[in-house]
């Protein structure tokens, strides 16, 4: 393993803006590694298009229209760490365009078992495949996968896109996708095609002056901020809007806490930021409160536990939740151990299923972008539709 990443150790260890632009081609990404990788421009676009794929999916017509799209190519699935969400809204996401997919989630009965390197198993996919798909437990795999097939695109032999679905406890930028679409439709995407639930959110809006958009808002993260990759890839994207204030809660102990590199990129990028031990302190003052676990299977025999009551203050209860603003929203990436209790789930303000759903909504949209076919999405939209402009302008 160790060789696998050595060859690659010069480009693993360039300034994250380099490797940014080196996985450009034009304004679409090769490979999809980092949240670094979209601008607030890309947030847009790939929303719009996954708003796109949401409404067309809504009838078999239209939906056969965007199953043409990619139904001749395939993709590959490597999924070797656990996944329930992001594996199962990747696999619709390919349905939704028409792909066939291939999956591989456990390597011990692949020729891994047999010795074959990964790197070598990776470049054995790009020949069945036209795309990879990969969750893996070592934070810079991804990223390698991606540098041999460069090597192999500069040799002009096939090569496919890689989309990181998740690196160890590094980064996850399609969760952190899903998770501004899902923010977006909560504060203001907004339509005459949208749904029932869509109107019950602008009314929320409405009555409380919840300002439209992702800018001016206050959000909480609670729960694991040293360990949570989905905290850290959101709040990268969110650090392209103005406006925003960053509050983490977590236990008072260092693993768990902001690390301090994420502090310093969102302090330089003119994020406001605090940080606390108890969501009490600041729940009335949130417009999201994005949840999540303690990552427990990253602890090792030194790791210093956080004690019951330091645990308590980062979880979220009926009480304090009825203190939280009527039009603020309850986030989490799920799974979800003790932090929510379930008794308010049917809260208005609660979006984690929302959240999951958008996931294939916005990953089907990522993929139609790095396959070159959301011009398409969007003919096929403005064709069932007929009225593209007087939608886009209510948005
Ligand atoms: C998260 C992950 O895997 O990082 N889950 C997800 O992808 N929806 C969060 C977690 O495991 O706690």
């Amino acid at each position: 393993m160790a060789s696998d990443f050595s060859q690659y150790q010069r480009l693993l260890d360039q300034p994250i803006q380099v490797k940014v632009d080196a996985l450009r081609r034009g304004s679409r990404p090769r490979h999809v590694l980092f949240a670094h990788q979209f601008d607030r421009r890309y947030l847009e676009r790939v929303g719009r298009t996954a708003e796109e794929i949401r409404i067309l999916s809504r009838a078999s017509a239209s939906a056969n229209d965007v199953r043409d799209l990619l139904s001749h190519k395939r993709a590959m699935l490597y999924f070797t760490q656990t996944s329930t969400r992001t594996f199962l809204s990747f696999l619709a996401a390919c349905q939704l365009l028409g792909l066939s997919t291939a999956e591989i989630r456990d390597p011990s009965i692949s020729s891994e078992y047999k010795g074959e390197s990964r790197l070598d198993s990776i470049r054995m996919f790009s020949s069945y495949s036209d795309l990879i798909i990969m969750r893996d437990a070592s934070p810079q795999f991804a990223e390698c996968c991606a540098y041999l097939m460069d090597d192999i695109e500069r040799a002009s032999q096939r090569s496919v896109p890689i989309i990181n679905g998740g690196s160890g406890a590094d980064e996850h930028p399609t969760q952190a996708l899903l998770d501004v679409f899902t923010i977006q439709r909560s504060f203001g995407l907004h339509g005459p095609l949208d749904t029932d639930a869509a109107d019950r959110f602008q009314a929320l809006r409405d009555r409380f002056g919840v300002e439209p958009g992702l800018e001016n808002k206050t959000y909480t993260f609670v729960g694991d901020i040293g360990r949570g990759r989905t905290v850290r890839s959101l709040c990268i994207l969110l650090s392209n809007y103005s406006g925003i204030t960053c509050r983490f809660v977590s236990p008072p102990r260092e693993h768990l806490q902001l690390d301090p590199w994420l502090r310093a990129f969102l302090k330089d990028k003119g994020v406001e930021v605090s940080e606390h031990d108890s969501l009490d302190e600041v729940i009335e003052d949130s417009d999201v409160v994005y949840m999540t676990r303690i990552q427990r299977e990253h602890d090792t025999s030194a790791t210093s536990q956080p004690t019951t009551d330091e645990l308590g203050a980062c979880q979220l209860t009926e009480e304090l939740v009825q203190r939280m603003p009527a039009g603020a929203i309850i986030m989490h990436p799920f799974p979800r151990n003790e932090e929510i209790p379930t008794s308010i789930d049917h809260d208005e303000r609660v979006m984690y299923f929302h959240q999951a759903r958008n996931g294939m909504w916005i990953r089907a949209a990522l993929i139609a972008n790095v396959c070159d076919v959301d011009r398409d999405v969007s003919e096929i939209f403005e064709s069932y539709t007929g009225d593209r402009k007087a939608y886009a302008q209510v948005h």
